[in-house]
């Protein structure tokens, strides 16, 4: 009868703990929004393993702590404990249930994978390049933009693509985490279904501006997503036009937003991971092997497209990877907006 008792007591304090855990972790607001129709899943799934969390934290401290107050030794008995050896069912049961449990656990992931990895046969496809150390967004219609907009309630397609290292995109409110391995094309497939400005960040340590790497990700309406794309198409047909054959210091500006330059060369004086770009056209650049060298046209075309032939005084060799993907005419507009940074 006695045990009855204890039993009965444990019994009610589990469920009281177990109930207090799971609002109390929750209480901590873990979770940033849903944002994706894939995070509705997996929302779901984490909170199923929180309340089994929270049960099991129960079922083990509440017994344990229980047991050292009502079972402690009482004045005066300083006899052996009892001797008892092993209990097969207990064991038995304490085995099948977490194996049952486990298997269960894993068929509801199985199929949570599932459901998050549907593909709408109807995704738009978006080109993603990360490089060291920011992203660039390629849409089908002919342009690259530096934001990532997205229309709400569409499964888009992201092609990501690295240009250099290991990246991984990451956008907490859509809950699913991609890493972008060099020389691959990683499919990364969302369906935005809240209105908002979110941040893609990297999430694998790819170098000096790591905690840099980010993006806007901004998700608008199907009438404002259309609107965006016609404005976005216009202005690149309008500078391609106007500008054909000759370097412009605008679109070499916007490559240095979109191409990664901005990570490591400041437009202010400022020392970064490399060396700033104001007043750098015409000037006497140190070399650390002691020589210098005139910053003109060849020597910044060569700086960009084969970094590591010469190395600047005070900065450390070989820190900047090629970008000699960049074509010759871009790399002329980037010497074009570099020669306005007196
Ligand atoms: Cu890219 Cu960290």
């Amino acid at each position: 009868m006695q045990n009855a008792r204890h039993f009965a007591i444990i019994a009610v304090l589990v469920a009281v703990v177990t109930g207090l855990t799971y609002v109390g972790l929750n209480s901590l607001g873990l979770m940033p929004v849903e944002a994706s129709a894939q995070s509705i899943p997996i929302d779901w799934l984490f909170d199923l393993e929180v309340k089994l969390i929270s049960f099991f934290f129960a079922l083990i401290m509440v017994p344990l702590t229980y047991s050292l107050i009502a079972f402690r030794r009482k004045d005066g008995d300083d006899g052996d404990g009892q001797h008892f050896e092993g209990n097969t069912r207990l064991e038995i049961v304490w085995t099948v249930i977490p194996l049952i449990l486990v298997i269960v656990l894993g068929v509801i992931g199985g199929d949570n994978l599932r459901q998050v990895r549907i593909v709408d046969p109807q995704a738009a496809e978006i080109k993603v390049v990360a490089f060291q150390w920011g992203w660039r967004f390629e849409y089908p219609q002919g342009f690259s933009s530096n934001k990532l907009y997205l229309p709400e309630g569409k499964q888009v397609v992201l092609k990501m693509e690295s240009q250099d290292v290991l990246h991984s995109f990451w956008v907490p409110e859509f809950r699913v985490k991609q890493d972008i391995v060099p020389g691959r094309v990683e499919d990364y497939r969302i369906t935005p279904i809240r209105i908002g400005e979110y941040k893609v960040r990297c999430a694998e340590l790819c170098g000096t501006s790591h905690a840099y790497m980010e993006a806007p990700v901004i998700v608008v309406s199907q009438a404002d997503y259309d609107k965006w794309l016609t404005d976005q198409t216009a202005k690149a047909q309008l500078e391609a036009a106007a500008s054909a054959g000759k370097p412009d210091a605008t679109r070499g500006q916007k490559l240095y937003q979109e191409s990664g330059c901005k990570a490591c060369h400041s437009l202010d004086g400022a020392k970064g991971v490399g060396p700033t770009w104001k007043g750098l056209f015409g000037s006497t650049v140190e070399l650390a092997d002691g020589s210098s060298v005139a910053a003109d046209e060849a020597y910044l075309t060569e700086s960009v497209k084969a970094p590591g032939a010469k190395t600047v005084e005070g900065f450390p060799a070989n820190a900047m990877p090629s970008f000699s993907y960049l074509t010759d005419g871009q790399v002329a507009d980037l010497t074009e907006f570099i020669k306005t940074l007196k």
